[in-house]
């Protein structure tokens, strides 16, 4: 039987094949594959062959159906252990399942609910700071604000004790920033070598690795900490600090850069603003009504800016996706971003337009959160803690951007904005 063609893509240079479009522009550059070459895309980075999947049928296969021909420990995802260990985010198989049944209950919506008023008090406590910048006129540092509230309220819901670090941000900073170049550096020179960005991901790692083993002494009754320490041992090879370490930073840091977009979009939509603080100031929190304005807001900066914004397997087996021929150890990368703003699926794609989520989106073309068996552990808790994060902020306070600043995002492990977020607040009279 003949083999299926390969699929269509760029050339690339010689040697490192289309490394310089990726480090370049890579959202532009993975955006450009889809629109000129289609569903199944490939291109070759150095000397690995990448394909860009992006049909809705075919992602589902991929991350889903046959998730088990498609390994999330790809060579690039592997690099991870050397931040979290081996965890729920880096194990796959027998090892990975038995921490998926330990730690997803603990993110039940019912479990979640229980956490709202210790989100609603932690939100307005941190909220409130914003009023000497405001008094004096000085604009918010949005950015520091969202990643300290985030870090505090996961770990507080997860572990029992609020993690409050300010020198934690610009570790975690220091950490995926350096993770990300060595993932775009196929001879891995920054990290075989006493450079900057390499002493800078040790020194994060080991602050993190301080903290981390801090929280982990205290009690945490009830918590999913509680949990772990029951369940780690040599017998199921579980380490609390891997896990917390994991959970501490997937869970805040995308969540947090989810809304740091989301207060930026704001701020350049006025109209949109009012809407939610016409929601808010008419919501009872403490009851748990739904605030579904807010909710389209989070869920509108999620297409737009995903924080999650790639997804990458590698295929086990040779396989055919599309009709093009997948090879074996190839990598597949299945991009939020792209989906999210293809125009084969949505009108007006790059216009920040909640009310779009009026109607559910099509089928596995929205996936902030992943699909199949690795899809987003977290997702109950981020979807509660962003719409009401939102609605609090803008209950207390109106915001905009300061004139004539840039804001462009900076794809990473997360996708951030290249420069921290500052907003001028006034208090809602
Ligand atoms: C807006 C917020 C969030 C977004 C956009 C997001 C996105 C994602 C995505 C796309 C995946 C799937 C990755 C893959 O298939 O390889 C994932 C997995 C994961 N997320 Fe989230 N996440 C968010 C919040 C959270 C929170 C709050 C937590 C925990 C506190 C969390 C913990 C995890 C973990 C542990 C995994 C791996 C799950 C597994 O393999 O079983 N995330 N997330």
């Amino acid at each position: 039987m003949a083999h299926p063609p390969r699929a269509p893509g760029p050339r690339g240079l010689p040697v490192t094949g289309s490394l310089w479009r990726l480090s370049g522009d890579a959202l532009g550059f993975l955006g450009s594959l889809e629109e000129r070459y289609g569903a199944v895309v490939q291109a070759r980075i150095g000397h690995l062959r990448y394909h860009l999947i992006s049909d809705p049928e075919l992602i589902e296969q991929v991350l889903w159906r046959r998730a088990d021909c498609y390994t999330r420990a790809s060579p690039s995802n592997s690099k991870l252990t050397d931040i979290t260990g081996s965890s729920l985010l880096t194990t796959i198989g027998g090892e990975w399942h038995k921490r998926r049944k330990l730690i997803a209950p603990f993110f039940s919506r019912e479990r979640m609910s229980l956490e709202l008023p210790t989100m609603i008090e932690m939100t307005s406590r941190h909220l409130s700071r914003w009023s000497e910048p405001a008094q004096r006129g000085e604009p918010v540092s949005a950015t520091a604000s969202i990643m300290g509230l985030t870090c505090a309220i996961v770990s507080k819901v997860l572990f029992g004790t609020a993690v409050e670090d300010p020198a934690l941000e610009q570790a975690l900073a220091d950490i995926l920033l350096h993770h990300w170049r060595r993932l775009k550096d196929p001879l891995e020179l920054l990290h075989r070598f006493p450079t900057q960005s390499r002493k800078a991901f040790d020194a994060g790692n080991q602050l993190v690795a301080q903290i981390v083993a801090g929280v982990s002494q205290h009690g945490g009754e009830g918590t999913l900490l509680e949990a772990l320490r029951a369940a780690a041992g040599e017998k199921t090879g579980i380490q609390i600090e891997d896990e917390l370490i994991t959970l501490l930073i997937a869970g805040h840091e995308t969540t947090a850069n989810a809304l740091i977009w989301a207060m930026h979009l704001l701020a350049n939509s006025p109209a949109i603003q009012e809407q939610l603080r016409a929601e808010a100031l008419e919501a009872d929190y403490s009851s748990g009504t739904p605030l579904p304005i807010a909710t389209r807001v989070f869920q509108e900066s999620l297409r737009l800016y995903p924080p999650i914004w790639i997804i990458e397997r590698e295929a086990l087996v040779e396989d055919e996706l599309g009709g093009f021929r997948i090879p074996a150890q190839s990598s597949v990368l299945v991009a939020p971003w792209v989906m999210h703003r293809s125009r084969r699926f949505w009108s007006d794609p790059d216009r920040f337009e909640p009310e779009r989520f009026l109607s559910a989106p099509a089928k596995h073309v929205y996936i902030p959160f992943g699909i199949g068996p690795h899809a987003c552990v977290g997702v109950n808790l981020a979807l509660m803690e962003g719409p009401l994060l939102l609605s609090l902020a803008a209950r207390a306070w109106k915001w905009r951007g300061i004139e004539g600043a840039r804001v462009a995002p900076q794809p990473g492990l997360t996708l951030r904005m290249r420069e921290p977020l500052r907003l001028l607040v006034e208090p809602v009279q």
